[in-house]
C-alpha cells in the first residue's frame, strides 16, 4: 500500500467556487478507492424512493445533500480499518462505517445552523439549512440519526448481543454524554477561565466521540476481546483529540468564541500535545504496520518530524 497524506481538516468557510474535493490541500486521500466504496455504498443507502415504496422520501434531497458532499470518510475509514485489523466481515463493516458516517452529517447539519455555528458552507458547498430551509436541516439531522441506528440494528452478519452493543454506542456517542454535550459546552460554556482539562474535555466529547464510535464498531463487528476493544478504544480517543487540535490550527483565524488549544497553548504547544496525542495512539495499536497505523499516519503527517514519520 503506497504511503499516503490526508488533507488536514478543511477551513469552514472556503469559497463554493472552489468547492474543494477531500483531496485538493494538503496530499493525496488515503485508500482512493476504498473511499469511492464508501460514497457508493452511502448512496444506495439513501435512495430518494424507499426501496419498500413507490413513493419519494420527502427528506432523501436534504439527506443525500447532507452525507453526500465531499467529505474525508475518515470515520467510515476508522470503522473500515479497526474491523480489518480483526479480519471482520468487510461489507458489514462498510455498513457501519456509513452509520457513523450519518451520524457525523447530521451532527454537521446541526453545528452549522444559524442558532450554533452559522456557518454558510459545507465541504464546499452551501450548508444544507441554506438549501432546505432551517426546519427541514433539522428534520435531515433526525432522520440520519435514526438511519444510521436502524441501518446498524440489521447488521444481521454479527450476533444479536453485538448488535445491541453497537446501539448502545451510538446512542452514548450522539447524547448528551457525547457529541450533544460537547455541542452544548461549546454553545452555553461553563463561567469562569478556560482550562485545558475543559476544551479536552469538549474535543472528546464532540469530536472524540465520533472517532471511538467508529473504531468501537469495527472492534464490535470483528468480535474484538475486551482486551483488545480497550486498547482501540484508546487509541481512537486519541486520535480524536489531535484531529481536534488539528482543526483548531486549521480553524486559528476565525474568531469563533470559543476555548480552543490553539487560544490556550499556542500553536508550538498545540503542535506539540498534538504530537503527543498522535504518539500515544501508535501505542495502542494491535497491528504496528496495519491499517489502521497508515491511517494515522496519512492523518497526521503534516504536522509530524520526519523522526516520527512512519518509515
Ligand atoms: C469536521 O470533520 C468536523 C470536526 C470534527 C472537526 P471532518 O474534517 O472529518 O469533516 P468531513 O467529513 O471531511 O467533511
Ligand atoms: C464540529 O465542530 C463538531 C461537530 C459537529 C460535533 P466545529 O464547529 O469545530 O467544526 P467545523 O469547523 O464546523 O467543521
Ligand atoms: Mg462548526
Amino acid at each position: 500500500m503506497p504511503e499516503t497524506h490526508l488533507m488536514p481538516p478543511q477551513p469552514r468557510c472556503a469559497p463554493a467556487a472552489a468547492a474543494p474535493g477531500p483531496t485538493a490541500v494538503g496530499g493525496a486521500q488515503p485508500w482512493p478507492a476504498l473511499v469511492d466504496r464508501i460514497n457508493q455504498r452511502l448512496d444506495e443507502l439513501l435512495p430518494l424512493v424507499p426501496h419498500a415504496s413507490s413513493q419519494p422520501n420527502p427528506l432523501a434531497p436534504a439527506m443525500r445533500h447532507a452525507v453526500l458532499g465531499m467529505g474525508k470518510r475518515v470515520r467510515a475509514l476508522l470503522a473500515l480499518q479497526a474491523a480489518r485489523e480483526l479480519e471482520a466481515d468487510d461489507a458489514m463493516a462498510l455498513d457501519a462505517g456509513c452509520a457513523i458516517e450519518m451520524l457525523h452529517a447530521a451532527s454537521l447539519v446541526l453545528d452549522d445552523l444559524p442558532a450554533m455555528d452559522d456557518a454558510p458552507l459545507r465541504r464546499g458547498q452551501p450548508a444544507t439549512h441554506l438549501v432546505f430551509g432551517e426546519a427541514t436541516a433539522m428534520l435531515t439531522a433526525v432522520s440520519l440519526i435514526a438511519r444510521a441506528f436502524a441501518l446498524v440494528g440489521g447488521l444481521t452478519q454479527v450476533s444479536a448481543e453485538a448488535r445491541c452493543a453497537m446501539v448502545a454506542v451510538l446512542a452514548c456517542t450522539i447524547g448528551s454524554e457525547g457529541m450533544s454535550a460537547g455541542q452544548q459546552c461549546d454553545v452555553a460554556p461553563a463561567p469562569g477561565r478556560a482550562n485545558l482539562r475543559l476544551v479536552e474535555q469538549v474535543g472528546e466529547q464532540k469530536t472524540g466521540s465520533l472517532f471511538v464510535a467508529a473504531v468501537e464498531l469495527g472492534a464490535l463487528a470483528g468480535q474484538a476481546s475486551a482486551a483488545q476493544r480497550a486498547r482501540l478504544r484508546s487509541y481512537a480517543q486519541h486520535v480524536g483529540l489531535a484531529f481536534q487540535i488539528a482543526d483548531d490550527l486549521v480553524d486559528e483565524d476565525e474568531d469563533t468564541g470559543r476555548d480552543t488549544y490553539v487560544g490556550l497553548l499556542g500553536r508550538g504547544g498545540a503542535q506539540a500535545l498534538l504530537r503527543k496525542h498522535v504518539q500515544a495512539a501508535r501505542g495502542e495499536l494491535l497491528q504496528p504496520r496495519g491499517g489502521l497505523m497508515q491511517l494515522t499516519h496519512a492523518l497526521f503527517a503534516a504536522h509530524l518530524g520526519p523522526q516520527e514519520r512512519m518509515p
